[in-house]
């Protein structure tokens, strides 16, 4: 009988806690706090994304987005959508800024290293950890 009459109070305060949980970005399947460290090296180093995108990578006026933001300009920010962005580079015709991307930033990267550098990518405008 009491647990039952304290069932609606439990549920209350339940409630928004759950919701709190959720707006914490959790990382995305298959992204490990590993690959994103691995990720930051590889964007710095061979990948060679600081050239157009700015080794904080906010961009570089002229030659590439910001990737900290919230805007997005191709598809939604996901992970499987910087993913692909990276996989692919943004060809002529696809850019919104007439700025162009090479497959994988012209780089030699893996499809492995392409996963953990779009991990990190991913981790700069989610909050997730970086180690
Ligand atoms: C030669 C310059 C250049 C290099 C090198 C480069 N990028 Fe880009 N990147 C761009 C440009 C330009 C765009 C956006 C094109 C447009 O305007 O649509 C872009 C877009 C992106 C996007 C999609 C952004 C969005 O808003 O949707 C991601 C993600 C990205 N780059 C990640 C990377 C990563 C990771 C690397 C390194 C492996 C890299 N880029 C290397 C120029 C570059």
């Amino acid at each position: 009988m009491r647990l039952l009459s304290l069932l609606p109070v439990l549920l209350l305060v339940g409630l928004p806690i759950t919701g709190l949980a959720q707006s914490v970005d959790s990382l995305p399947t298959g992204v490990t706090a590993d690959m994103i460290a691995q990720g930051k090296t590889l964007f710095d180093g061979p990948g060679i994304c600081t050239a157009c995108h700015g080794t904080d990578a906010k961009g570089v006026k002229g030659l590439g987005p910001n990737l900290t933001d919230a805007e997005w300009l191709h598809d939604d920010g996901s992970y499987a959508a910087i993913r692909a962005a990276v996989e692919k580079g943004v060809p002529a015709n696809l850019s919104k800024t007439g700025m162009v991307m090479p497959p994988r930033g012209g780089s030699q990267l893996t499809d492995e290293q392409v996963k953990a550098v779009a991990a990190y990518v991913w981790s700069l405008s989610h909050g997730a950890p970086t180690h």
